[in-house]
Parts: C-alpha cells; structure tokens; sequence
C-alpha cells in the first residue's frame, strides 16, 4: 500500500484545506494509506541560523539539528521522509508561500538527503511530490508561490511530478465554486498514484507539458547569472532547479530558456547536483572555522560592531 502524506498550511476549511483534501480523496480511492496534516496545528521553531548541521556537515559529520526533540519537527519528518509522496497545498502570502510552510522547510537542512545519503547515514529513497498552490489573485500576485515550494522538495529528495496554480479564492472554500479547479486537484492525486506506481527511472513530468520557462524543473522563474564560486557561470539561470543556459527566440517570434550542455551541472533536484553545494559549503564555511588566522581577524573586527549600539524599540 503506497503511503501519501498531505500538508497544508491555510485556513481550517479553507481553500488549500479544500483542495489537498480533493486530491488525497483520488488517492484514497486508488488504494492508498491517506495521512494529512495542518502545519498550523503543531509546533515547529524557527530555525535559529546556528549553523551547526552545516559546520557538522562541513567535515563530513551528521550531528542533526540543536532543536530536535524541542518541537514537532522531527515527529512530524519521520512521517514525511517515510512517505512514498507528498502532496502540499498551501496559501500564497506576499507572492509566495505562507511563513508556517517555509518555516517548516528551513528545518530541514538537517535532514539533507544529498549529504546524509554521501557519509552513508541513510540509504536513498525515492519519493514524489505534487504541489498546489492557492491564492486570492493571478499568477502576477502569486509570482514565486510555486517556486517557493518547489525550492522546499529537493532538500530531502522529493521529485516533483505536477504542479497547479489555483488563482483567484481569496474567500475560504471559495474553490467549490470552480467545478475545473476541483478536477484539475484530483487530476493531480491521480497524477501522483501514476507516479508512485511507476519505477522509479520511469518516472516523469506529468503536469501540462508547457508549464513554466525551465524544461528541466517547470519553474516560471529565471534570474540572469553571476559567476558561481568554482567559476562556473551561465547567462540565465533557473531560479528553482540552478539550469543554465540562454534565452532564444523560436521560429513564431516567442522566447525560450534553453539549457546548455553543462547547464545541468548543479541540477538541484538530483542528489549529484546538491552534492556541488555540499562541496561549496565545505569549501567556504569548512575552510573559514578551519583557518585560525582568519577566525582571529574576523574576532578582532567584530569587536567594534558588538559594542556599537543604536536606540532599540522596548
Ligand atoms: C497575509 C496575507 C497575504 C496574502 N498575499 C497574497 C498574495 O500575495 N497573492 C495572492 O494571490 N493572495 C494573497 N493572499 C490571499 C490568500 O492566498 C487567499 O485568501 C487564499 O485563499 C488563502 O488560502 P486558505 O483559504 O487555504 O487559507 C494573502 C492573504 C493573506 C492573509
């Protein structure tokens, strides 16, 4: 029995509420063991930016995070990281998604499946995930809604297989109102048992073919490209997955991203390309904390900065 795991953040009954529950009911009905969950309804700290999975991570070591045990997060990651897919319906706030979904993820740098899997802490595990996004206005007002959650999955291995932008419910439930929203939903628990029963190396994009500028990750978002930390750079990036390549005009007069042929060196969503970053990480904070020289310059520095202080609010 493939195990679906559903995660919202929204309103109680509200629209993401809704549609998540539209979509796990086609996995339910396809023979699935159906668990959902409301982030709102535990309790998940912020991370505190101490950096210490990272600098552990940084000499190869897995120590986990300071706060485990201190909240909900861990509880609630054995049940995500058991899950065969996901699928998170969650609201857009300020063009993208709500602080109770990305506080949730920012947690788990620590569960880092590309770095786990490369000291040999955790065997590898193939999952999928589908993602809704729900918002009051159109794709203008949710402009990194998608993209927000789509950077929250490949930290722990998640494929994303179907995305959908559900515009224009700002009222709670307000999508019953839209028989097509309703369908497209359950069309993507439909995509997401497809994927789950597929093997693995089988597995594909299944959302609309045309989706987003990146062929590789169906974003809708590119950035212009800087040069990378190991010299690499591309002209245009994708903001989500890290392709690179180019723009260029098609025969009909229209523009599109094309990646070049190393565009996929760093390809985030593959545990290979996330290991390039492990390597930066190691390479830049690793070799900062192991450099007493420049740990002495830094300290020496600071000291001006600890003891200059403005006006505060009380
Ligand atoms: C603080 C806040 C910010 C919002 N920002 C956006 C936004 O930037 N773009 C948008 O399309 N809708 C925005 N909305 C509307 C919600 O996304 C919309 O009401 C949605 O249906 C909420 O989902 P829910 O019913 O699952 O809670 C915002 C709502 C709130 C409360």
């Amino acid at each position: 029995m493939k195990k679906i795991l559903g995660i919202t953040a929204g309103r109680p009954n509200g629209n993401s509420e809704v549609l998540l529950k539209e979509a796990l009911l086609a996995c339910q009905e396809a023979g699935a063991d159906v668990t959902m969950i409301n982030l709102r309804n535990y309790e998940v700290l912020d991370c505190t930016g101490c950096t210490v999975c990272t600098q552990n991570m940084s000499q190869g070591k897995d120590k986990g995070c300071i706060l485990k045990n201190k909240d909900d997060k861990d509880k609630l990651m054995k049940v995500v990281l058991d899950a065969d897919a996901i699928i998170c319906s969650v609201p857009t706030y300020d063009l993208m998604a709500c602080s109770v979904f990305s506080r949730f993820a920012q947690r788990s740098i620590s569960y880092e499946t590309a770095f786990l899997e490369s000291i040999g802490a955790i065997e590898h595990k193939d999952r999928v995930a589908a993602l809704i996004a729900v918002g009051g206005s159109t794709r203008t007002w949710q402009s990194m809604a998608l993209e927000s959650m789509q950077a929250a999955m490949f930290m722990t291995s998640f494929q994303v297989i179907d995305m959908y932008l559900a515009t224009r419910v700002p009222a709670p439930a307000q999508c019953l109102l839209d028989d097509d929203m309703m369908q497209r939903v359950r069309k993507l628990g439909e995509n997401i048992m497809t994927s789950v029963n597929t093997p693995a190396e089988e597995r594909k994009w299944l959302g609309e073919e045309d989706m987003g500028w990146c062929p590789n990750c169906h974003s809708n978002a590119l950035v212009l490209g800087e040069d990378q930390w190991d010299g690499i750079f591309y002209p245009v990036e994708c903001q989500v997955c890290g392709a690179g390549g180019t723009l260029e005009k098609t025969e009909d007069g229209k523009w599109k991203f094309v990646i070049q042929e190393n565009g996929l060196l760093k390809d985030r969503t593959t545990v290979a390309g996330r290991e390039t970053h492990v390597e930066e990480i190691k390479q830049t904070q690793g070799a900062f904390f192991a450099d007493p020289e420049r740990r002495k310059i830094v300290s020496e520095r600071l000291k001006k900065y600890k003891e200059l202080k403005f006006k505060t609010i009380e």
